[in-house]
């Protein structure tokens, strides 16, 4: 999402005739796009500000926007008092009044929904994969997730936005469209006329797209992953068989205290389901160890859950308390050692089932899309269905965008390759 939000920054200052400079020295206005779902992203952000303040033009605009700006609200401006903007993630379309009265400052925090997709210009250009958000917000409330309160309440756009913009964007040459939302599969409009659209009916509809080639989505709750959902890995093709759906634990008492209300045998079946539906799906995870209160055993299970799924291209992360959670002010906060080993153990564990997955991936054919040459320039670098990395000697002429790629060795970062004749 924060990506995705740094396109639309960018384009919206495009418009106005700025570029891009690689050189901070350089800049006219400095925005950094932050992300607060951490300690140590927030962290970052402050150190970063300190350092860019030593070395930016004396007049240039410095500032910031995302879950950071809202996270800190004014306080962003006693901890940097020359910052000269603070907008938070909902509210980055203000951006260009900065531009036109740089002696203000510009503070805005609040929640306008979807105001900030009818504000900005629409992007020229569309990468080859092209991000379309379709909600934003959440409603689940996770005890250890600030998301809800920097992003708000969760929010749908129109079906009829979000067609336009995968139409756009395929006009504009992208070949895989990716969903976003921080819950995407929540993904819930009603129209005028009183229609229900929901995700399964988006990728549908996109699907039709002849030059829309590659769908995917991210992220997913678990237990919103409806029939109608599962039904579209059996009937499109054209949905990657890859899924983003984080588990978090895989202790039933660590879940209950996370509230992700939900039980394994809950989870397991709607697995099934969805290799039912495709033999082939891999699926993703996102884990969090040395939750408040997490014990050997709890931390064991999650371990077994982890080898059971065989989850692939998997994220980690140690506990880390944020403010406005319910979790920051559990007992039994755990130390940072513990965390620390256990994020070893997990990620361990994690590389070995990556490693096995990769390597039965050798000898199959892929169907992959190019994401350009590799730094050396004598490869090209595709990303396959499930979005491993493939690297392939680079023909002569022009690489094709889509091709079929025979597997020829993998280890635990990465594949080669070569392509089918
Ligand atoms: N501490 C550690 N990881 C977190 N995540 C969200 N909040 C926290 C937190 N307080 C992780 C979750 C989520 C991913 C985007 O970030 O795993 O899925
Ligand atoms: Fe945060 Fe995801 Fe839980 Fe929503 S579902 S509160 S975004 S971790």
């Amino acid at each position: 999402m924060n990506v995705y939000d740094g396109w639309r920054i960018v384009a919206m200052l495009d418009a106005r005739g700025m570029t891009r400079t690689e050189d901070v020295s350089d800049a006219d206005i400095i925005i950094l796009n932050t992300c607060a779902v951490r300690a140590k992203a927030t962290d970052k952000v402050y150190s970063a500000l300190g350092r860019i303040r030593l070395v930016k033009k004396p007049n240039a605009l410095m500032g910031i926007v995302g879950c950071v700006a809202r996270e800190s609200g004014a306080d962003a401006f006693k901890r940097v008092p020359d910052l000269n903007f603070v907008l938070g993630p909902q509210s980055y379309h203000k951006l260009p009044e900065i531009l036109n009265d740089p002696n203000t400052r510009l503070f805005n925090i609040e929640l306008s929904g979807l105001e900030k997709f009818d504000e900005m210009p629409q992007m020229e250009k569309s990468p080859l994969v092209t991000y379309v958000p379709i909600q934003e917000g959440c409603n689940h409330c996770c005890t250890y997730c600030i998301v809800p309160y920097t992003r708000g309440r969760e929010i749908s756009r129109s079906f009829v936005d979000c067609i336009r913009d995968v139409e756009q964007a395929a006009k504009n040459g992208a070949v895989e469209i990716c969903f976003l939302g921080q819950n995407v599969n929540g993904y819930k409009y009603t129209d005028e006329n009183g229609k229900t659209y929901r995700l399964s009916d988006l990728i549908r509809t996109a699907a039709k797209i002849d030059t829309v080639k590659r769908i995917r989505f991210t992220s997913s709750y678990p237990t919103e992953m409806t029939d109608d959902l599962i039904d579209m890995f059996a009937t499109e093709p054209k949905l990657l068989p890859f899924l983003n759906m984080p588990i978090q634990s895989g202790s039933p008492n660590v879940l209950k205290r996370m509230n992700r209300p939900y039980d394994l045998n809950q989870y397991m079946d709607i697995v099934r389901k969805l290799k039912l539906a495709r033999n082939d799906i891999q699926i993703s995870s996102d884990f969090i160890v040395g939750f408040p209160g997490e014990t050997d055993d709890d931390f064991e299970q999650t371990l077994q859950i982890a080898r059971t799924i065989k989850y692939i291209n998997s994220y980690s992360f140690k506990y880390s308390p944020r403010p406005h959670t319910a979790a920051a002010i559990m007992p039994d906060q755990i130390p940072e050692n513990i965390k620390s080993k256990r994020l070893a153990i997990l990620d361990a564990e994690l590389n070995e089932i990556q490693r096995a997955f990769n390597e039965s991936c050798v000898d199959k054919t892929l169907t992959c899309l190019c994401e350009g040459p590799d730094k050396t320039g004598r490869h090209l670098v595709y990303r396959t269905p499930y979005m491993q990395q493939c690297i392939v000697a680079r023909p002569d002429g022009e690489p094709k965008q889509l091709c079929d790629i025979v597997i020829t060795a993998a280890n635990k970062a990465s594949l080669r390759g070569k392509i089918a004749d």
